[in-house]
């Protein structure tokens, strides 16, 4: 053997010993084993035991596979033993395990993926892509050896609702994106999609009974700038801004998540952001006249947006709306919404008034009630139940209403308390909408949810019943969101937090192993070229005020091990600047700005922020950025 190939041998013997294991979510158990499996175009995949679905999961293998390594591997059936280097399929239904756990053990010669289900097997399949080098990411064909490292993995869910909603009205996302975000949450493990198809800035789904929703609501006048603060539409100007999905789209979006073990949960958010709906129908409405779609032009007060729950004609309305959705979508569920209800409108119409007094209702929080409970039966009369945001305990419950908690935990655990079904989706965790960085380095928005507060979030609080948590969900508005290149910014990293929250045993879940987990991601993700937000590498800048009011300020990383520098003379700190050693700071006097950058084992890491004076000033008290309310 020439010296070449010995070093060359040598060198991938020594990769292979270093290449690291980071699945995400992490699994329940694993196990690593001795050298790799190599995928090759000869690789025969096996099924044992074929039934369509499991062909279908091992053909969802292939296809993953195919760009990249230009393998179009073949299958093989009813193999009874192991022939050498076959990636097997084993489906074994007298596993005594929750349905979707799976085992997955790679050795040097063959592959096993064996679980009680399809689903399991597809999650196996998940887990696998991820044991295969980063180029597997990439949809054009790729140059490499395609190893799998050797490793015995025993895994299965925490809980069985894990979410991401969409919010499609503030902006719309084509069919093929709302694909390509489903195929995300797929490679994550998440089983529901949440789609808030409706709101005051568009109604996005075609219903065939009232077909004014999408030719008059789905569209609006074109704006940029920060949302809240855009100009209204003129008279006459063109309304070309928007979309929706036909009803042949969404059943083509419904199967294809249903292939990939996702359930779509539609929303159509009632009484409250209706404007989308008023524009088209004004007749919902209380007071009646003339609504427009709404372009992020401020309205709260100023604008009816709520249906009218003394008008027969919106139930009507909604029987036919739910009726079409029922139809369209498998999820058990229909959310109704529920949140930021307006009730201004009510408070003056006189028909309200007497609907209140005829069924003695004595608050607009009741009338509420009494609104979602009609809506609940005509939910139930379609064969599905409701869920709702926290809003709809205000008044009382419906009987058998689901909650989705997001206003913190608290609505869940009161709904909990009242011994029903709960989704945790606390906005201070995981709105994917919120800043994840300092907001002088970040795109607008409002509130503030990094990355490590995603991480920490835990859906079962204690003192309630665990089964009644079914699970939890992120949740990405899309007001400050108007581009899937946003979009993916908002979602990643913090989706990979909420992944392994909601998937992974709560004592396998650790922050410090998950950044370094990151860094394998980050490398795939932009493989994948998806975009991603490294704002977990940026300082963190807070400051106060002591006794005499001077300012102070404290800097800190959300990620172990980074080191801080800064300025107070106007030039660019980099590790020649003096270094943040823990001790609050004070401004020097005549000082006009605060420059702060990280550096991880001595190379520049995160982005450099500058503040101004009045900027520290500006955040004493409130580095955190409240949240207030997206309408109020
Ligand atoms: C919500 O964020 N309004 C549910």
């Amino acid at each position: 053997m020439n010296k070449i190939l010995i070093i060359l041998l040598f060198w991938t013997l020594q990769l292979s010993a270093q290449t690291p294991i980071h699945i995400i979510p992490e699994p329940s158990s694993l196990q690593k084993g001795m050298g790799d499996f190599i995928l090759t175009r000869d690789t025969k995949i096996s099924i044992i035991n074929p039934n369509a679905e499991v062909r279908r999961v091992a053909q969802f293998f292939i296809e993953m596979v195919n760009l990249p390594t230009g393998y179009k591997l073949s299958t093989a059936e009813n193999i009874k033993f192991h022939s050498s280097k076959s990636i097997n399929f084993i489906l074994d239904e007298k596993m005594l395990a929750a349905p979707d756990q799976y085992t997955l053990n790679v050795t040097t010669k063959f592959i096993d993926i064996k679980a009680h289900s399809p689903q399991g097997m597809f999650y196996a399949v998940q887990t696998l892509m991820q044991l295969l080098p980063k180029q597997i990411e990439n949809n054009t064909f790729q140059k490499t050896i395609w190893k799998i490292p050797a490793v015995n993995i025993t895994d299965a869910p925490r809980y069985d609702w894990r979410g991401i909603m969409l919010d499609v009205s503030r902006h719309f996302f084509p069919k093929e994106y709302i694909k390509k975000f489903i195929d995300q949450l797929a490679r994550l493990k998440f089983n529901t999609f949440h789609w808030h198809l409706t709101d005051d800035q568009g109604w996005r789904i075609e219903i065939k009974s009232y077909p004014k929703l999408t030719s008059v609501g789905a569209w609006r006048v074109q704006r940029t700038g920060k949302w809240w603060e855009r100009e209204p539409a003129k008279e006459g100007e063109e309304r070309s801004y928007g979309g929706f999905y036909t009803q042949e789209d969404i059943r083509e979006i419904v199967k294809y998540a249903q292939d990939r073990y996702i359930s779509i949960l539609p929303e159509v958010d009632v009484p409250g952001h209706s404007l989308a709906i008023l524009a088209a129908y004004p007749e919902f409405s209380c007071g009646g006249g003339k609504f427009e779609v709404n372009a992020g032009v401020k309205f709260y007060k100023d604008v009816e947006n709520t249906l009218c729950p003394s008008n027969e004609q919106v139930y009507v309305f909604l029987d036919k709306v739910f009726g079409e959705i029922s139809q369209l979508f498998p999820h058990p569920y229909i959310h109704i919404g529920g949140d930021e209800a307006y009730k201004g409108y009510w408070e003056k119409s006189a028909e309200c008034q007497a609907l209140m007094k005829r069924e003695g209702l004595k608050t607009q929080e009741e009338l509420q009630s009494y609104f979602v409970k009609r809506v609940e039966k005509i939910v139930q009369s379609k064969g599905k139940r409701l869920i709702g945001w926290d809003e709809i305990l205000e008044g009382g419950l419906a009987p058998n209403a689901t909650v989705m908690s997001w206003r913190g935990m608290k609505g869940g655990i009161a709904a909990a308390k009242q011994n029903h079904q709960v989704v945790m989706s606390p906005w201070e965790y995981v709105y994917l909408d919120l800043y994840q960085g300092d907001p002088n380095v970040e795109p607008v928005t409002y509130g503030m949810a990094r990355l490590k507060k995603a991480y920490s979030f835990e859906p079962t609080p204690k003192g309630v019943e665990e089964k009644l948590i079914l699970g939890g969900q992120g949740n990405l508005w899309t007001e400050s969101v108007p581009t899937t290149r946003h979009l993916e910014y908002m979602l990643y990293p913090r989706i990979l937090a909420i992944s392994e929250t909601l998937w992974s045993l709560k004592e396998k879940k650790n922050w410090q192993s998950f950044t370094q987990k990151l860094e394998t991601h980050f490398a795939r993700l932009d493989e994948a070229k998806l975009n991603y937000a490294l704002s977990m590498y940026d300082a963190i800048v807070r400051t106060e005020k002591d006794a005499a009011g001077k300012i102070k300020i404290e800097l800190s990383t959300e990620v172990d091990g980074m080191d801080i520098y800064y300025t107070f003379d106007g030039t660019n700190p980099d590790n020649y600047s003096p270094k943040y050693r823990g001790q609050m700071l004070e401004i020097p006097k005549s000082a006009t700005t605060l420059k702060v950058i990280t550096y991880q084992n001595n190379k520049p890491k995160g982005k450099q922020i500058t503040l101004t004076m009045k900027d520290l000033q500006d955040r004493v008290g409130r580095y955190k950025i409240e949240f207030f309310q997206k309408c109020l």
